[in-house]
């Protein structure tokens, strides 16, 4: 991803803040009931990148907010098994992974699934956006592309290990997109004819067409 790079290791600096938690003064008031400390705490750090209440501003983070908590449970899994191998994937996520339990991985993910997510945003042209809802609504049949919603939800909502699409940054879909073609990010089997089946330009039109909704 093209993005500005800190100066320093993103990783080294989560694992740092994770574990200087203790001086972090509020604690989030809507963490599932049961969450560990270190959930309550943790979601702080997370904050720092991916937003308040997971609803990220910046293209450079993904949203989590809305997302369901199999989904989000299950990739945090993934980077802590590393993988998910991204270059961002280790740069950003496999050290604050690392020092997550399986319990505190679940109230995240938890929490994460009972946030508002932001509404969507667009400046994509219409045009664009029409091309990208056809194929989300109806794939591509003559090239083995499955509709998205069939799996992702009517709206991009997203259920249990599908993980919810609609207002998430276009630019972080098509990324994903293009690494579930890759070694990088294994656990899109299920979507492999999708990915193969479209180009870059159908890409990028359901890929701005989610980020709308
Ligand atoms: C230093 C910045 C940073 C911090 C801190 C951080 N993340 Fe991330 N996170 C990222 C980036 C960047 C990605 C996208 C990685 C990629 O493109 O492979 C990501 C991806 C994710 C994903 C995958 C989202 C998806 O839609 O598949 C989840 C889940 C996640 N982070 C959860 C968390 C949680 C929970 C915390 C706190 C314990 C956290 N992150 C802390 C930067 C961060
Ligand atoms: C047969 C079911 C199925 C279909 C059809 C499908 N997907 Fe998926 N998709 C999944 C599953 C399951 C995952 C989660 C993979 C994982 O856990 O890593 C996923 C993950 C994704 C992700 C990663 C999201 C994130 O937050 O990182 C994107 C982007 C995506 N799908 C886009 C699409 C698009 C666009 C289409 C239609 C062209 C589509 N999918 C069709 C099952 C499907």
């Amino acid at each position: 991803m093209l993005r500005f790079r800190p100066f320093f290791r993103p990783a080294a600096a989560a694992a740092c803040a994770l574990a200087a938690l203790s001086v972090l003064p509020t604690q989030a008031q809507d963490m599932p009931e049961g969450s560990s400390e270190l959930a309550r705490r943790a979601v702080h750090v997370c904050a720092a990148c991916h937003g308040e209440a997971g609803r990220s501003p910046s293209s450079d983070y993904p949203s989590l907010a809305g997302q369901p908590a199999q989904y989000t449970a299950r990739q945090l899994l993934d980077f802590r098994a590393q993988q998910r191998a991204e270059s961002d994937s280790k740069a950003y996520m496999w050290g604050v992974s690392a020092l997550l339990d399986d319990a505190t991985i679940q109230s995240l993910a938890a929490y994460y699934a009972a946030q508002t997510p932001a509404p969507g945003r667009t400046k994509a042209p219409a045009a664009l956006l029409r091309t990208g809802q056809r194929l989300f609504e109806q794939g591509l049949p003559e090239r083995g592309v499955r509709a998205c919603a069939s799996c992702h939800g009517e709206r991009a909502e997203g259920a249990a290990g599908f993980p919810r699409l609609a207002g998430q940054h276009a630019a972080y879909l098509e990324r994903q997109m293009q690494l579930f073609g890759t070694r990088l990010r294994p656990h899109g089997v299920l979507m492999k004819a999708e990915v193969a089946g479209l180009n870059r330009a159908q890409t990028r039109a359901v890929a701005a067409y989610l980020q709308s909704l």
